[in-house]
């Protein structure tokens, strides 16, 4: 029988810690959820990973660490796996009664017509409502909208008929994940995490096991949706300022200013927030959090939150800006785009990361396939894999070899010292486009290449 936390005090709680004598399921361990079960684990505590991926759960079972792009990660994971405090199922009915707390850690992806997507909690509730008993714990990790906690995910849990008493049966917590890939580990052991909970004698329950966990303070919020809106508006407010810079940055190219001097100038003053153009904003998170809050806002009014609605349009629009530099660099180069050849270096979301998810590169494959180029595509995250039906190249000399153009797409590390001599020498009339802010204008046409670099008025 699970241990009913609800009804224990701090001291107890503490003890249960420190004895190590709770057990934590984790349902979904994916990009978030196995490095949370992995900390969880490292703290001592038993932990399950649940997922419905069997070759996830294999891999982790087999000691063989996914997630090779996240450092730290590897280092953890070793010491989890020999201390035998993890272990991995695809048996939720199994695994479920034997946790005294369940952190749901799923995917809220969006469909494609941007409706949030929340089937996979649902169909976790919904197996919950069967297996939970004794006042069990569900923390909520997933990013979701304010509400759907309270008016849905509640629901599924209890089951139509409510036979699955909230705040007796089981108890529902949410505790949104704020983590960066590519920086996950470092952000666990350093941003402080939102707490907010259904009943709310649970909430320092859930920040007693975040505590021994995870070590980092934990602001107590009133209640789900708050929490949840906070989580939101940290990366909305993100997906608005880059649609500003992206604007200002398509606004300077016309003006003949550098919006990366601008940017780097306009920091200094203390209440600057700098934020970089780009040719998208893709990733799990930002535009599938603007999405969330729209879906959230539309359900009272559609003109609510317009300042949102047109950030998605400026960052959506980005991909055929950069085409509009490619043919602009083309015409100047009097080559013809038809049929030419063009180098896409990175097609990662962000820099550093093994991750397409939603990225700007996808369209812009789209849009050059329409205008009949021919692709070679290098990204060093992805090399010899088959990415957006196209496959990559294993080196970035293969990728520039005989080719016309180099769209410079994710701002990789290997991508920091390009050389530009190398880049004007392999290439006839060189063209180079650049969407990072990573290559001079000055330098890279000092070497006889045709320059256009997204926000670069020079
Ligand atoms: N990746 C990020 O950058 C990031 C950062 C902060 C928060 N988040 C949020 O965290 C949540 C998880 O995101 P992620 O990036 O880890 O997703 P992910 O796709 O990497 O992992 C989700 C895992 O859940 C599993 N899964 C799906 N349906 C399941 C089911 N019914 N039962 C059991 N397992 C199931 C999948 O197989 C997968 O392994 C999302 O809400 C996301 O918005 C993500």
């Amino acid at each position: 029988m699970p241990t009913n936390l609800s009804i224990l005090d701090d001291s107890q709680i503490q003890d249960h810690l420190k004895n190590h004598s709770l057990k934590i399921g984790v349902v979904g361990i994916g990009r978030i959820g196995l490095p949370t079960a992995l900390c969880v684990a490292n703290s001592g505590l038993e932990t399950i990973g649940i997922d419905i991926n069997k070759n996830l759960v294999d891999m982790v079972n087999s000691k063989d660490y996914p997630l090779k792009d996240e450092p730290e990660f590897d280092k953890i994971f070793d010491n989890v796996i020999s201390q035998k405090k993890l272990s991995a199922t695809t048996d939720i009915n199994e695994a479920i009664p034997k946790c005294d707390v369940i952190i749901l850690s799923l995917p809220t992806p969006m469909n494609n017509q941007n409706i949030p997507d929340y089937n996979a909690l649902l169909t976790v509730g919904k197996n919950l409502h069967q297996l939970l008993s004794n006042g069990q714990i569900v923390i909520v990790e997933s990013t979701v909208e304010p509400g759907f906690i309270e008016n849905e995910l509640l629901q599924s849990i209890e089951g139509p008929n409510k036979s699955l008493k909230s705040g007796i049966d089981f108890h529902l917590a949410v505790c949104p994940e704020t983590a960066n890939p590519g920086e996950i580990m470092k952000d666990f052991q350093n941003l402080p995490r939102l707490v907010g909970s259904i009943d709310e004698k649970i909430s320092p329950i859930v920040s007693l096991l975040y505590t021994h966990v995870f070590g980092v303070e934990l602001i107590q919020m009133p209640n789900c949706k708050t929490a949840n809106a906070v989580k939101l508006t940290t990366n909305v407010f993100r997906d608005i300022n880059i649609a500003f810079v992206n604007e200002l940055a398509l606004l300077f190219e016309k003006l003949g200013i550098d919006t990366h001097t601008v940017i780097d100038a306009a920091k200094r003053k203390y209440n600057f927030q700098p934020h970089f153009p780009g040719p998208g904003v893709g990733g799990p998170c930002l535009p599938v959090n603007s999405y969330q809050y729209l879906n959230s806002s539309k359900k009272i009014d559609e003109n609510f939150l317009r300042i949102v609605q047109e950030a998605r349009k400026i960052n959506e629009n980005m991909p055929h800006h950069v085409i509009d530099l490619l043919i602009s660099a083309f015409d100047q180069s009097e080559k013809n785009l038809d049929n030419s050849t063009v180098t896409l270096l990175g097609v990662s979301y962000k820099p550093n990361v093994h991750d397409i998810q939603i990225a700007p590169s996808e369209q812009i494959v789209k849009l050059l396939n329409q205008k009949n180029v021919n692709l070679k595509i290098f990204d060093p995250y992805f090399i010899s894999e088959t990415v957006f039906e196209q496959k990559m190249k294993n080196s970035i000399d293969d990728a520039i070899d005989a080719s016309d153009a180099i769209v410079i797409i994710t701002g990789h590390k290997e991508f920091d010292n390009l050389d530009l001599e190398k880049i004007s020498n392999s290439m006839n009339k060189p063209i180079l486009i650049d969407c990072t802010g990573k290559i001079n204008p000055l330098q890279a046409k000092s070497k006889g290449i045709i320059f256009r670099g997204i926000g670069r008025g020079n």
